[in-house]
């Protein structure tokens, strides 16, 4: 941990990277509802590209659009930035749930996260993570290991709460069948989502959201996203790879990697100079979403820095008008 005391502030740039979590869920916003995943992505991964481009930095994405979908931008191994100081790597999701923005439901974010070079863990061929993540009160004693009953009461009681006052959020999907059932089973309550668990992840560690813990197998590149916020947030998690079928156990076996291992929240980013950022496309518990009213848009949006554990909360009204004479972004 560097020595806080004797440190001038230095350049925080999620305050400049909130620019283009902006940028893209205002592009991204655009096509709410209108029922094409990819229209929505394609016009806010353009809007990041582009934004990202114009940052005094000399980025790396390591998590981006990545090879599951092919992408032909802001692709892992893309530089980005204007190639000045400092040296980042960066993980980029500029829609965190394509398919809520396409059906016009809750939830959806564009977000960035930027570490040092090497200290983001590198997802490989692993696609899914088993995952738990809760906020700063219960970061002692969640284990991923243990039986979710276990997991629960401990977390309830660090938390000062009964065990059927939780409420866990857990991905509505039919692998979360045993996983539902035992909560249900405690007692707990259970907020299902379709999509989106990096801002379920971080709802865990934001106060008055009324999420207490995330429970369930997700996105690996979410899971490294999800630790920089919580990391900053104060919150933690822990994941173990989950392997579709026989075909990923051979791909983890031909790349070394422990299917066993629990990666801790220190696995997935290994430094805490970490830089996080949020903006809300639809509403949701975490952010509100792109709003219009008259002449002007409305973002909302986390900025936080791992290293001060600062978190802000920021709104900007965008005047419409304005930036479509000076920008070729499509807001
Ligand atoms: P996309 O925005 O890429 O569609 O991801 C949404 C998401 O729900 C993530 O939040 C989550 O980690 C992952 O998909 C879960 O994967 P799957 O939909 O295959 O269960």
């Amino acid at each position: 941990m560097e020595n806080l005391t004797t440190q001038k502030p230095t350049r925080n740039i999620a305050l400049e990277l909130v620019r283009v979590t902006e940028g893209a869920a205002m592009a991204a916003a655009r096509h709410f509802g209108r029922g094409s995943k990819i229209e929505a992505d394609k016009a806010a991964v353009d809007a990041m590209r582009f934004l990202l481009n114009e940052i005094d930095l000399d980025g790396t994405i390591i998590i981006g659009e990545g090879e599951k979908d092919k992408a032909p931008m802001l692709y892992n191994g893309e530089k980005v930035g204007t190639g000045e100081l400092p040296v980042l790597d960066m993980a980029v999701d500029p829609v965190e749930g394509t398919e809520l923005v396409a059906k016009g439901m809750p939830n959806a974010i564009a977000t960035i996260a930027a570490a040092p070079p090497g200290t983001m863990f590198n997802p490989g061929p692993m696609f899914y993570m088993s995952k738990i993540a809760v906020g700063y009160e219960a970061r002692d004693v969640i284990d991923i290991y243990a039986p979710v009953k276990d997991n629960l009461n401990k977390i309830a009681h660090a938390k000062g709460m009964d065990i059927d006052e939780l409420t866990v959020v857990i991905l509505d999907r039919p692998r979360h069948k045993r996983l539902i059932h035992e909560v249900r089973d405690c007692g707990a309550r259970i907020r299902l989502i379709p999509d989106g668990d990096v801002a379920g992840a971080l709802m865990t560690a934001w106060p008055g959201t009324g999420i207490d813990v995330l429970m369930g197998v997700g996105g690996t590149p979410e899971a490294v996203l999800a630790a920089c916020g919580l990391g900053a947030m104060r919150g933690t998690m822990q994941g173990i790879l989950w392997p579709r079928n026989v075909e990923d156990r051979r791909l983890a076996k031909a790349a070394g990697i422990d299917l066993t291992r629990v990666l801790t929240l220190d696995d997935l980013v290994s430094s805490n100079d970490t830089f996080f950022v949020a903006t809300g496309i639809s509403d949701g518990t975490l952010l509100d979403g792109v709003n219009y009213s008259g002449d002007f848009v409305r973002t909302h949006s986390l900025v936080t820095r791992g290293l001060t554990h600062t978190v802000r909360e920021i709104v900007s009204h965008h005047h419409l008008d304005t930036l479509q004479k000076i920008s070729p972004i499509a807001y």
